[in-house]
């Protein structure tokens, strides 16, 4: 082959990869699910519809019908760790396409993309200086906060709560954004609830430093978002960064933290319009399966050996 032939061959290759990217998989949403079990011994399951990175623009039709159909899950819980917005005009789309999830039980903490719009960036630094942060413009956090919460979505933004969600006793608490440097997990800290059926902590970037707090005081299960998956990742390989300080392999699904914990990160729904791609990382949405752990090896730290959680995607 001529080196011109060579060039052209790569050009079109490339082209048609950021055209599948762009066009076919930033769309190609996809329910993930999978059954984890952290739940107290004899417990009955609990289904979590768990959310994250909307990243939503007013005029995303496709994605807003995706998500309205989430509702037929009819989920116990749902869980939204972040990132919902980017345009300050996009919390009636949110609003609209959560309208029949927000009837659930659910528990949401705000990330970088609540509060602030995303910015043009220099797209290098995705991969040179994944910590580079510029903002943008305020967006409605508040307003978006007043729907839900009027709805009856729980803020856990630096709370601590429990309440009863499908006869279970659920102990859970969150922090702001650990990514805008927003966490104060003192103002939390305590030993989890070991008499619960289940001991969740939130939080939108799962921040190590914050996954070692929540691990230290007993917390079974950690929720996040923020990394997108990768959200350009590649085969037989995966995700490039994290966007954060949490290695590689961790960047989408359930792994176990230190000793006991088992953390869930979602790959999110959106992506910033600044970088509408993605590539070999879907879009997604989780419905969990929480289960009872193992009679003696599962709960409160008492574990010795731990199941692993199973996933499937349809
Ligand atoms: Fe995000």
């Amino acid at each position: 082959m001529s080196v011109k032939k060579a060039a052209a061959v790569t050009v079109g290759s490339l082209a048609a990869g950021i055209g599948y990217a762009s066009l076919i998989e930033r769309n190609a949403f996809v329910l993930r699910e999978a059954t984890m079990p952290v739940l107290a011994p004899g417990s009955s399951p609990l289904r979590v519809l768990h959310l994250s990175d909307l990243h939503m623009r007013p005029n995303q039709r496709r994605k807003q019908a995706w998500l309205r159909d989430l509702a037929r899950l009819e989920p116990d819980l749902v869980v939204n760790t972040g990132d919902n917005l980017a345009h300050p005009k996009a919390v009636p789309a949110v609003v609209q396409s959560l309208s029949e999830l927000l009837s659930a039980p659910g528990l949401f903490v705000f990330g970088s993309n609540d509060y602030f719009a995303p910015r043009l960036k220099n797209p290098l630094n995705y991969i040179t200086k994944p910590d580079h942060r510029t903002h943008g413009q305020p967006l409605p956090w508040q307003d978006l906060r007043a729907a839900f919460t009027e709805r009856g979505w729980l803020d856990m933004t630096h709370l601590r709560r429990d309440i009863e969600v499908a006869g279970l006793h659920i102990s859970v608490a969150g922090v702001d954004d650990p990514h805008l440097k927003r966490d104060r997990y003192d103002t939390i800290a305590g030993s989890a609830n070991a008499a619960a059926n289940l001991t969740l902590g939130i939080t939108h970037s799962p921040e190590p430093r914050v996954l070692d707090r929540f691990a230290a005081d007993g917390y079974q299960l950690v929720l996040a978002g923020h990394t997108h998956g990768g959200q350009l990742c590649l085969p037989f390989y995966g995700a490039l960064v994290t966007n954060c300080d949490l290695d590689r392999s961790r960047a989408k699904g359930a792994s176990k933290w230190g000793s006991h914990m088992q953390l869930h990160v979602s790959a999110g729904i959106g992506t910033s319009p600044y970088a509408p791609a993605r590539f070999c990382c879907r879009p997604e949405a989780t419905l969990l399966t929480l289960v009872a752990a193992p009679t003696g090896g599962g709960h409160a730290g008492t574990r010795a050996g731990q199941s692993s959680p199973s996933v499937s995607a349809r």
